[in-house]
Formats: C-alpha cells, sequence, structure tokens
C-alpha cells in the first residue's frame, strides 16, 4: 500500500555533507520526499520525539547526539515506505548493517548512525505529525 514514513537525516551525516547521496538512495528506491525542512533540534524537541526511550539508558546521548547540529528532516512516501526506508537504512548498529545500505555506508557507531526512520506504520503517523502540519506534507 501507498505509505507515508518519517526520515531523518542526523546530525553526524549532515556534517558529512552526504544529505544529497542519501536523497538520492530514496529517489533510487522510489521513495518520493513529500515534506522536508532542517532543523537545530531544541533539547525539548528531541526529549519528545524519542520519548518512547526515555527509560533506556542511552536516552540522554540519544538526546545530545540529536541536538548537536541541524537535522535534515523528511517525510517520504511509496509503495510500502516504512520498511523500504528500514531496508535501505540498514541495522540500527552500523556494525551490523549490511553492504550497500546507508548506515553500513555512513555511519560511525550506533549513536552517530546517520538516519533515523520510522518503524511502524502506527508510529510514522505520530512522528510525521510530530514535525510536520498536514498543509506541509505535499501528496504527489
Ligand atoms: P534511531 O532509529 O534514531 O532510534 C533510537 C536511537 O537510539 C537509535 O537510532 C540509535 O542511534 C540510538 N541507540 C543508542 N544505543 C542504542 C541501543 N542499544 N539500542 C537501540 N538504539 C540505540
Amino acid at each position: 500500500a501507498l505509505e507515508r514514513t518519517l526520515s531523518i537525516i542526523k546530525p553526524d551525516a549532515v556534517a558529512k555533507n552526504v544529505v544529497g547521496e542519501i536523497y538520492s538512495r530514496f529517489e533510487k528506491a522510489g521513495l518520493k520526499v513529500v515534506a522536508a525542512k532542517m532543523k537545530q533540534l531544541s533539547k525539548q524537541e528531541a526529549e519528545g520525539f524519542y520519548a518512547v526511550h526515555r527509560e533506556r539508558p542511552f536516552f540522554g546521548a540519544l538526546v545530545n547526539f540529536m541536538i548537536s547540529g541541524p537535522v535534515m528532516i523528511q517525510v517520504l512516501e511509496g509503495e510500502s515506505a516504512v520498511l523500504k526506508n528500514r531496508d535501505l537504512m540498514g541495522a540500527t548498529n552500523p556494525k551490523d548493517a549490511a553492504a550497500g545500505t546507508i548506515r553500513a555506508d555512513f555511519a560511525d557507531s550506533i549513536d552517530a548512525n546517520a538516519v533515523h526512520g520510522s518503524d511502524s506504520l502506527e508510529n510514522a503517523a505520530i512522528e510525521v505529525s510530530y514535525f510536520f502540519p498536514a498543509t506541509d506534507v505535499y501528496a504527489r
């Protein structure tokens, strides 16, 4: 089915200047960018976005990393967009990420892992609406 998912290019990948290379992978896989913005997240915004991880031991480090520089946030639309984006990203830990995936090619560690992508259709809807009002998402 046609789906939308939230993607974040994290501060490490923005700093490496690979936003275009990552967008190219989305486009070649048939995913369309239907909303996008660059943003320096506040601590409160990052904590709210990752609220499901609040009790995890890595929560503080995750938030600090996500506010260490600007991120590129986008909504991707396409057939099976949630799973397709996760396949493009590869495993959370770049050490486990399959060759040719975004994390295998651009990530340095489980914290600085280049990209975030929604893990389910239900979370995708929550995450998209966290960053984009419906009027800023351009169905096409
Ligand atoms: P992301 O997909 O953005 O979701 C939560 C992030 O927490 C994850 O990518 C990792 O960058 C980070 N993280 C750090 N340690 C862990 C861990 N042990 N398990 C899962 N995620 C972790």
